[in-house]
């Protein structure tokens, strides 16, 4: 074998190592442990939790058209929902109920509803119409959370 043709081979066997390794990389990357998913969706519903209050505190105070960034943050969050509930992530640490993974279309229905409502209280509030905001906020938690947690969530005591 001449030596050109040697190093080319070195050379093309490295880059396939590289590019698996790399794959396995980006792999692991995109498909999280189960542990880590429950802590991910227990910091983005704590993360909706403080969206709402902070839009509640807003709306108390009149200042209608900064509701509409919390409202956003929650139709972003409820985008997230349906792929940070994998099959076998109801670890010890989930308070989700198995009916989250035997109704998934239902489950996954909940978090697109919440989209919904999310960004029609993002459009109401840019439009700085007070009353159409208000009448939406009043239902909001029990219509997107309360819809949500009742079929899908365990209570923490
Ligand atoms: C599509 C379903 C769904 C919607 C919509 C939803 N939640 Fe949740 N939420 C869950 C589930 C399921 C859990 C339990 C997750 C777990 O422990 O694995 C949860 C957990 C929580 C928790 C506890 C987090 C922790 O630290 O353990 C809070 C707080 C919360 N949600 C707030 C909210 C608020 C506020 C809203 C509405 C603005 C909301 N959620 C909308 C399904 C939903």
């Amino acid at each position: 074998m001449k030596t050109s043709t040697l190093r080319h081979l070195v050379l093309f066997t490295l880059l396939a190592v590289v590019a698996i390794v790399g794959l396995a990389a980006a792999q692991s990357a995109t498909v999280p442990m189960a542990g880590d998913v429950v802590a991910a969706r227990q910091r983005l519903m704590r993360l909706n939790a403080a969206s709402a209050a902070d839009a509640q505190a807003k709306l108390k105070a009149g200042n209608i058209e900064a509701i509409a960034v919390n409202a956003e943050v929650i139709a972003i969050n409820a985008g997230h929902i349906p792929f940070l509930f994998p099959k076998g992530s109801d670890t010890q640490a989930s308070y989700a109920k198995p009916e989250v993974w035997e109704k998934q279309a239902e489950f996954e229905a909940a978090a697109k509803n919440m989209e919904t409502w999310a960004e029609k209280l993002r459009d109401t509030a840019k439009s700085k119409d007070a009353a159409a905001t208000e009448a939406i906020m009043k239902e909001f938690g029990a219509k997107t959370c309360g819809t949500c947690h009742t079929p899908f969530r365990r209570p923490k005591n």
